[in-house]
């Protein structure tokens, strides 16, 4: 199956009505690219998602691991994590209980160079994780861990060397000051929550390796500092973070807290980098990802880079 399956607007008279007329092709195919359709403003791209999802099944990002700005009713800016960063391939928050099933990426501005949204479909990944490394976490599950800072007046002076000090910090995550926000999210999304003395908060969860669909669906690499996830200069940074966090910064185990080896990391790295397709962004490109069958990520650029993302459908863990 072609992938992404790309449709040409160019040709296409009344592009809303085709999409009604040939809905299918979005439960048939995992990534679609509407490319040359008129979608000129954020208003217009509103309207395209939700012709294509439900308008009530929107979602928002709180509790996301990465920093986005509300847009619009249903649109965030993607990621603005620093350009210079890869973001790895991931299933839009498997680390949660509840998850989107449906994602969509809009090119606002193409980058100059790179940028580019690498998408993998994960049944292939599965299929291609060692099945030695596959069945620790499909029988035991995997451990999230998070640990959320507090945002003092000392990381607020440090968050201007450094914007992702702020970045972890419990208040920018859920856009709050009142930890019994947290503490509701976690009933709700089936988290624990654990206080320190320090204001901190670290919170776990345990969630299965496959959806429903039984395919590969889930943050284990996501959550590894690794130098094969987050490049040599980067991950040297991340291990200092965690060896003074405690060690849970952001980090996950099998079902039995078991730690996996660098070298097991690497093989589902490989297994992401195997089936990983990629396109340049063209302005105006609507990407239409099914979360429950493909992963993506993001590569370093150069210049301005706009993309914004809508989450629509939630989904559900049902064991651990
Ligand atoms: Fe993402």
């Amino acid at each position: 199956m072609t992938f992404p399956l790309i449709v040409d607007g160019s040709a296409i008279k009344n592009h809303k009505s085709w999409i009604k007329e040939n809905e299918h092709i979005f439960k048939e195919h995992a990534a679609v690219l509407l490319r040359n359709f008129p979608i000129h403003s954020r208003e217009l791209l509103e309207e395209y998602v939700k012709t294509i999802a439900p308008e009530q099944s929107f979602l928002d990002y709180t509790g996301g691991t990465s920093p986005r700005k509300k847009l619009g009713t249903s649109i965030y800016s993607s990621t603005e994590m620093p350009f210079f960063l890869k973001i790895p391939m991931h299933s839009e928050m498997a680390y949660r209980k509840r998850f989107p099933k449906k994602i969509f990426f809009y090119c606002e501005t193409a980058p100059l160079m790179g940028g580019q949204t690498p998408i993998a479909d994960i049944q292939k990944v599965y299929l291609d994780v060692p099945e030695v490394i596959r069945n620790k976490l499909l029988n035991e599950g995997i451990i999230y861990y998070r640990h959320l800072k507090n945002y003092t007046p000392t990381s607020k002076v440090l968050s201007l060397i450094n914007p992702m000090i702020k970045m972890g910090t419990w208040q920018f995550v859920f856009k709050t000051q009142d930890p019994e926000v947290v503490n509701e999210y976690c009933r709700q999304n089936h988290y624990q929550s654990e206080w320190l003395k320090d204001g901190s908060v670290i919170l776990t969860t345990h969630l299965p390796a496959l959806n429903e669909k039984g395919v590969w669906f889930n943050s284990f690499h996501f959550f590894q500092v690794h130098h094969r996830i987050w490049g040599r200069l980067i991950t040297p940074v991340f291990k200092f973070i965690r060896f003074i966090s405690r060690g849970l910064d952001m980090s996950a185990t099998t079902g039995n807290k078991q730690r996996l080896s660098s070298d097991e990391i690497s093989k589902i790295v490989d297994a992401y980098e195997k089936n990983q397709v990629q396109f340049d962004w063209q302005k105006g490109d609507l990407l239409f990802l099914d979360n429950t069958r493909t992963a993506h990520g993001r590569n370093p650029y150069l210049g301005k880079r706009k993309i914004l993302v809508s989450l629509a459908e939630e989904g559900e863990f049902t064991s651990f």
